[in-house]
């Protein structure tokens, strides 16, 4: 097995990103979105790839000294392997190199794998969103202060 390769995300990953996304989110983003994502500005949007097959991307907008991440997944058969980890460090370092002071992100209430990804990166929930998704269920948001 390969080593995990990190880059910027690029058009032609969007498809293998949307099936990474459906399989791993009850309210999937529409693939169209991603490709906005692509061109927007202000964006830091990373893909993780192992023997060159996407097994993880990050996507996240940045203002200021604000960064919010809008998304993380990884392949349901390469977790608890630190792909997540390391799409995270990557942000954070790239955040901190550019001056943002507060890292944000909305959780679904009932994902506890995820918060408690985010508790190990020393994120803190620091309010709740109610309805916030389009089934009803609340956010909890995150936050990091680097
Ligand atoms: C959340 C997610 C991105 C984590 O990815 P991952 O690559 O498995 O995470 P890592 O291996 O880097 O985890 C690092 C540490 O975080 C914690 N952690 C990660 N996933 C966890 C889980 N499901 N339950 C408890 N702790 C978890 C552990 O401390 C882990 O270290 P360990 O494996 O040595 O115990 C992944 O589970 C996923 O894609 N979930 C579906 C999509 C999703 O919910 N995204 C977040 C939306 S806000």
């Amino acid at each position: 097995m390969g080593d995990v390769v990190l880059s910027f995300a690029a058009p032609g990953d969007v498809d293998a990103i949307h099936r990474l996304e459906c399989d791993s989110f009850p309210a999937p983003w529409r693939r169209a979105f991603f490709d906005q994502e692509l061109i927007a500005s202000g964006r830091f949007n990373l893909v993780a790839r192992r023997d060159g097959r996407i097994i993880g991307y990050l996507f996240a907008m940045w203002f200021f000294d604000e960064m919010h991440v809008n998304k993380i997944a990884v392949d349901e058969r390469e977790r608890r392997q630190g792909i997540a980890h390391k799409l995270m460090d990557r942000c954070i370092d790239f955040a901190r190199s550019h001056g943002v002071k507060t890292i944000a992100l909305e959780v679904r209430k009932s994902n506890d794998g995820a918060q408690d990804f985010y508790r190990f990166l020393k994120f803190e929930p620091t309010y709740v969103r109610p309805r916030y998704y389009p089934d009803g269920e609340a956010a909890v948001v995150m936050t990091k202060t680097l």
